[in-house]
């Protein structure tokens, strides 16, 4: 049964979450690999707004069972407030929940290491949700794993282990390990019946043919390995993140693709298309664009059609989804990054010096003032938009297979390629 991955193809935000929540009622199983409570995935189910975390999208649909892979970094406390909160919904999560054993745990040591480090000049503008360290440890052999959560022998080791490279970091402000044993026992407990060896399940599942969906969070410029680094975040983004974050040969043959119809950021970094602030402003309000976990306001700027094509080849997209359209609506003159001055290779440069100093080059193309929202297919859309889309699928070499107009789930429609005319 062929599997489906959904990315994000710029800074994250793209818009994945509504995407995915309509692809979940075609899909048996859904899966987070990378990144923790760093993400943020807007739903509307019945008209209500659920903003997700940590779980994946398929918790609002019954029949998906949802699996937390061991490429994530949970924290533990988190986790069970979103739990709760979509218990309150209506959305009970037993029996359809499956949390790594090898999944890591973002501690209170994570989040002061996280907020001591945005302190200082060299901040990347994280979201302060501890996502950083916690890899970190990973990485250093020194973490705190879902599976110690179940045991108090286990617990106090690992926490000792982290705290005696992690403490002197801290100073005087570093949390002793007594303090964090209880709460974070008594949050095992009750996380208890969803941690197991989540890589078995979905070999089970993928062995009965259950179609299975991977639920990107982030974006491809994030990715701690090919994004625009230092200022990414600290997981695999791309489509090569999937397999070590299920903890599987996953093979997947459908990727899509998600990127909005202009881009924004988040955080410090580069930006070569970045608007000035005028104008960010006005797209800035039209799009909503503010952060769904920090409620920081976005940076905007014009569709990177350079970069997209890039991230496209790493990830092997093999469909578009572009999310977004109806903002750019009486934004008069488009214009559209195809590459930078003097910049004569075909990928992005690695060095940060080098990203930053990229000059935009851009192809200007006409708007459209018609509203947008209520096309449901291709041909509702006004000739100066279709042309817009057929720009990017040609540049970017890769077919548009679903167009979004809106927030509500009717509101992005598949297509056969960008719509002719
Ligand atoms: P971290 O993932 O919290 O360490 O943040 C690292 C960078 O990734 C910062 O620029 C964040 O703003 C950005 N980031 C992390 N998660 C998201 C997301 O879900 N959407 C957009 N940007 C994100």
């Amino acid at each position: 049964m062929p599997s489906t991955a959904i990315l994000g193809l710029q800074w994250g935000d793209e818009g994945k979450g509504k995407l995915v929540d309509q692809l979940c009622s075609e899909h048996d199983v859904c899966v987070r690999f990378q990144g923790g409570g760093n993400a943020g995935h807007t739903v509307y189910p019945d008209g209500r707004k659920v903003v997700l975390h940590h779980l994946p999208t398929g918790v609002l649909h019954k029949q998906c069972l949802n699996i937390l892979g061991p490429g994530m970094v949970i924290d533990p406390h988190k986790l069970l407030e979103e739990i709760d909160e979509l218990a309150k919904l209506g959305y009970k999560l037993a029996g359809r929940l499956v949390l790594s054993d090898r999944a890591s745990i973002t501690t209170a040591i994570h989040t002061a290491l996280d907020a001591a480090r945005e302190g200082d000049s060299n901040k990347i503008g994280t979201t302060k949700r501890g996502i950083g360290p916690t890899y970190a440890d990973r990485y250093d052999r020194i973490a705190v794993r879902a599976c110690d959560l179940l045991d108090k022998q286990s617990l106090r080791e690992a926490l000792e282990r982290a705290l005696a490279v992690r403490g002197p970091q801290l100073g005087s402000g570093a949390p002793k390990a007594e303090e964090l044993v209880e709460p974070l026992l008594k949050a095992g407990s009750k996380l208890r019946p969803y941690i197991s060896d989540s890589a078995l399940v979905l070999h089970e599942a993928l062995k009965e043919e259950r179609r299975v969906l991977y639920e990107g969070a982030q974006g491809a410029l994030l990715d701690v390995a090919y994004g625009t680094y230092p200022f990414v975040t600290s997981s695999h983004t791309l489509a090569n993140g999937i397999t070590a974050g299920v903890g599987l040969q996953s093979g997947v043959e459908r990727v899509i693709g998600v990127t909005k119809a202009y881009c924004t950021r988040v955080g410090e970094g580069p930006f070569p298309t970045e608007l000035g602030k005028a104008e960010s402003e006005v797209l800035r309000e039209k799009g909503g664009e503010f952060g769904a976990t920090t409620g920081r306001p976005r940076r905007v700027g014009h569709i990177d059609l350079f970069a997209l094509r890039y991230v496209c080849k790493l990830s092997g997209v093999t469909e578009l989804a572009v999310t977004k359209l109806d903002v750019l609506s009486n934004m008069g003159e488009l214009k559209l990054g195809i590459g930078y001055e003097g910049h004569k290779d075909p990928g992005l440069p690695a060095d940060i010096r080098k990203f930053a100093a990229l000059k935009p080059v851009y192809k200007a193309m006409p708007g459209w003032a018609e509203n947008l929202g209520k096309a449901r297919k291709g041909s509702d859309l006004p000739k100066a938009a279709r042309a817009y889309l057929r720009f990017i699928e040609e540049f970017v070499g890769v077919k548009i297979g679903v167009i979004s107009v809106g927030p509500e789930r009717e509101s992005a429609f598949a297509v056969k390629g960008a719509p002719k005319g």
